[in-house]
């Protein structure tokens, strides 16, 4: 298969855009790498230079180390509130004044879609921004504003829950853990009616979510694949623009809607 050279965008990608009627925006780290949130896949840095993400997010390692787990998860939380909103973001919430209907589904725990604009986002492994409790499930309310910077630069102890006592652990799912219900059925039902999915800054590896864009290939959609590198889901695309996020996918709905305002973020 020929592969598009960088930063190439096949005009016919946009005109798939301009001739849906629902769109299924499915994103994964990358669309937040360029506000500053390293990616799953990326090396940790700095004093999570030891550690593996996937070695943190799972319940065992929680149970084994509180502290560690926790400070870990507040430490990528401070990121997220310490970041803003890129070019890539803020066109998938413009994106919904030039489609009749647009499904933002994505892995991200972040809430930068959000604050660029978009609602109603599925999140699929859920949220850095709804800790609950780890004994009894009921949610916990963080401070937003003031975060507070794991001790010794990691480990932080999570505070106790409200009513039972028990520690609060991240809103996020963990490996091991079941998908939320409702979230996994309205990825897997917009995924069923897209007639174009845009798969933005995902490697593609973790299933179930990674499952998406072929349950859309095979119901009909057309797949446009936005990342710098070649990923398992090429394969299924119907289009693969290889470049960043922030860069191609303004470019991209331009081509689609030139009279798109990619300057604001709500
Ligand atoms: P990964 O870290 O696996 O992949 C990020 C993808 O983004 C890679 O394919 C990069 O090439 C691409 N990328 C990097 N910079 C980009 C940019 N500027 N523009 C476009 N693409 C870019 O992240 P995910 O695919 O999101 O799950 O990982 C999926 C899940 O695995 C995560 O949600 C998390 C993780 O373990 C859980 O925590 C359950």
């Amino acid at each position: 298969m020929k592969l598009n050279p960088p930063n190439f965008i096949d005009p016919a990608a946009a005109t798939a855009l301009q001739h849906a009627s629902h769109v299924v925006v499915f994103t994964g780290a990358g669309v937040s790498s360029e506000s500053g949130i390293p990616t799953f896949r990326d090396a940790l840095t700095g004093l999570w230079e030891r550690f593996d993400a996937a070695s943190l997010a799972t319940p065992a390692a929680y149970r084994k180390d509180k502290d560690l787990v926790w400070g870990w998860y507040e430490w990528r939380r401070m990121q997220v509130l310490r970041a803003l909103p890129n070019p890539a973001h803020i066109a998938i919430a413009a994106l919904a004044q030039f489609v009749p209907k647009l499904t933002v589904v994505t892995q991200n725990v972040d809430d930068l879609h959000e604050r660029a604009g978009s609602t109603n986002v599925v999140h699929l492994h859920g949220s850095l921004h709804t800790p609950r409790c780890f004994a009894c499930g009921r949610p916990h309310h963080l401070d937003q504003e003031i975060p507070r910077e794991p001790e010794g630069g990691r480990r932080l102890r999570p505070p106790n829950c409200d009513h039972c006592g028990g520690s609060i652990r991240p809103g996020v799912v963990w490996f091991g853990e079941s998908l939320p219900t409702q979230e996994l059925n309205s990825a897997f039902t917009a995924a069923k009616q897209c007639d174009v999915m845009l798969v933005v800054g995902t490697s593609g590896l973790v299933q179930p979510a990674a499952g998406l864009p072929a349950r859309a290939k095979n119901a009909g959609a057309s797949l446009i694949q936005i990342n710098p590198v070649k990923t398992d889901l090429d394969g299924e695309c119907t289009w693969t623009l290889y470049g960043q996020a922030g860069t191609l996918l303004p470019k991209l709905l331009n081509m689609a809607f030139p009279n798109m305002d990619l300057t604001r973020v709500a």
